[in-house]
């Protein structure tokens, strides 16, 4: 293979390189930390190994016939103009273990009133107040895909009855007791006290949690989202929080990341807020998985985490 691989992050390039080099110090990277020379690697690149690549830039690939996204989302590589017949792949199955904890923690803290307990300690204040139990409560798992289903599992060691929502309405061999389609969402989340969301974002998902599905769950139920910021209709969600119908919730993504200081969702005081930072990228995890591709691809096999771009993910 003569022509460059593309290696682009616009922070942690450097990692990815180290991490590939120690792996193949022969392999013909370009590695890109600026779009501008992103750019004009892209003219000479058969493959691209890259994180939130601007989308636009694709139109200079001459001879690009893989695209592989540092990354399990890939909205943004779905929507670009990518030569005819590059094939897309996202990361799958490095997030499950991440993602999945993060769900079951903060739904636990929601449970055992942690919020509550660290403020009452702060103030030295002996606080009167009963934990909860999950075993018995039921979880939505909104995405079933390997990450909904490390949160299904998860669920169901804790004692939880699961429900889960997938594009399909399928749940092939999930341990759900019901699944439902997107279009059933009202009847999905009308039986639950916890909704995780683990989705894509797709034409399909886009702000498929809204004012209808937030009056739909019960009085009192918490909500995680760290799926994509776009499912769910942030103004609607705020609504649902700021009247007391929710009872917290622990969001990980958002519409405009980083979330802009002054948003109000800061200030609420049921819910948790972190950084996008639910399914964190180990480089040389995401590097061994690329690797493994590569292999594939040089031998002309089928490729881990191919994208149906007609589907969105
Ligand atoms: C991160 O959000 C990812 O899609 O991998």
């Amino acid at each position: 293979m003569s022509a460059p691989i593309l290696v682009y992050h616009r922070h942690d390039v450097a990692q990815y390189e180290a991490a590939l080099r120690a792996r193949d110090p022969a392999l013909p990277l370009a590695v890109c930390s600026r779009p501008e020379e992103a750019a004009a690697a892209l003219r000479h690149a058969e493959i691209t190994f890259s994180w939130r690549l601007p989308p636009d830039l694709f139109r200079q690939a001459g001879h690009l016939g893989w695209v592989q996204a540092m990354g399990a989302g890939v909205e943004d590589l779905v929507a670009a103009p990518l030569p005819a017949g590059a094939v897309v792949t996202r990361v799958v199955g490095l997030y499950d273990t991440f993602i999945s904890e993060y769900v079951l923690g903060y739904v636990l803290a929601h449970s055992l009133h942690m919020l509550e307990a660290l403020e009452a300690q702060r103030a030295h204040r002996w606080a009167d107040y009963m934990i909860g139990r999950l075993a018995g409560k039921r979880l939505g798992a909104a995405g079933l895909g390997s990450i909904g289903r490390a949160v299904v599992a998860k669920a169901r060691c804790l004692g939880m009855d699961v429900w889960g929502l997938s594009r399909s309405g399928r749940a092939d061999g999930v341990a759900v007791t019901r699944a439902f389609g997107t279009a059933q969402v009202l009847d999905f989340v009308a039986g639950l006290d916890y909704l995780a969301i683990t989705l894509p974002h797709t034409p399909e998902t886009a702000g498929l949690f809204g004012a209808p599905a937030f009056a739909a769950l019960p009085r009192g139920a918490f909500v995680v989202n760290a799926g994509r910021g776009a499912v769910v209709d942030e103004a609607a969600l705020l609504e649902a929080l700021r009247s007391g119908h929710l009872g917290g919730a622990a969001l990980d993504v958002f519409r405009a990341e980083p979330l802009p200081p002054d948003s109000p969702l800061w200030g609420l005081p049921n819910v948790f807020i972190t950084p996008h930072a639910a399914g964190p990228n180990v480089p040389v995890e995401v590097v061994d998985y690329f690797l493994a591709n590569l292999e594939r691809y040089r031998r002309g096999e089928p490729l881990v985490g191919v994208v149906d771009r007609s589907r969105g993910y």
